[in-house]
């Protein structure tokens, strides 16, 4: 049996822990590509709170959830041509976590290029946005072959943990590579054991949905 010291080394999967810092060095999957839309979505990747977003110019960001400003949640902000504008005071950022624009500020001051909100690199593979959190540089992303078989189904749900009372998750419904592995509890935050005997489905997709779904991803 585990001691408490080693589960909880085990377990941790926050930024500075150590099996954090070794899934840091990963590509994860953060959402599924229709996910990342004009109305930024809260997201949670190892421990962090994140906001994915995409702009006008269909750029997708991703950026830690806070505003470096006064802390306010940068999913309640709207979306620009360029970056996220945050709600609370309207700092603009872009999905590099450069400060575009601060209305507050005289025109001719230069505060903006001294702030940074935290953001992470994401790159869209096979209807799937992927996320890495980890040091520069990133690792090359595989393209395993069912990312990007041209002539190939892809049926992608979306999957909710759903805690028990008992605070363990029920199921992953349709995310096979996750269902009996502790990688999906890392993956929504870590705070979930995963313990599955009877795997929950939703029901699966109606045909005219995928067809919608292929036609969308040009296959
Ligand atoms: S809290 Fe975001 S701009 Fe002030």
């Amino acid at each position: 049996m585990l001691t408490a010291e080693k589960n909880e080394r085990l377990t941790r999967v926050g930024p500075g822990t150590p099996m954090g810092e070794l899934l840091r060095r990963y590509w994860w999957p953060i959402a599924t590509h229709d996910m990342a839309t004009r109305v930024p979505v809260k997201r949670r990747l190892l421990g962090e709170d994140l906001v994915l977003y995409r702009d006008g110019s269909g750029t997708v960001g991703l950026l830690a959830e806070q505003c470096p400003h006064r802390r306010a949640a940068l999913w309640l902000g709207c979306t620009e041509d360029v970056g996220l504008r945050c709600g609370y005071h309207g700092w603009r950022f872009d999905a590099d976590g450069r400060c575009l624009e601060q209305p507050g500020e005289p025109a001719d001051s230069t505060f903006k290029d001294r702030i940074r909100a935290t953001s992470y690199p994401v790159q869209e593979l096979g209807g799937l946005v992927f996320a890495y959190l980890g040091p520069q540089p990133a690792p090359e992303l595989p393209r395993y072959d069912l990312f990007v078989w041209d002539d190939a189904w892809r049926d992608i749900g979306h999957a909710y943990p759903r805690p028990q009372a008992d605070g363990r998750c029920r199921a992953f419904p349709r995310d096979r590579s996750h269902r009996h592995s502790a990688a999906g509890a890392a993956a929504h935050g870590g705070r979930h054991a995963v313990r599955l005997p009877q795997p929950a489905y939703r029901g699966r997709t109606h045909p005219r949905k995928r067809s919608a779904i292929a036609e969308r991803q040009g296959l």
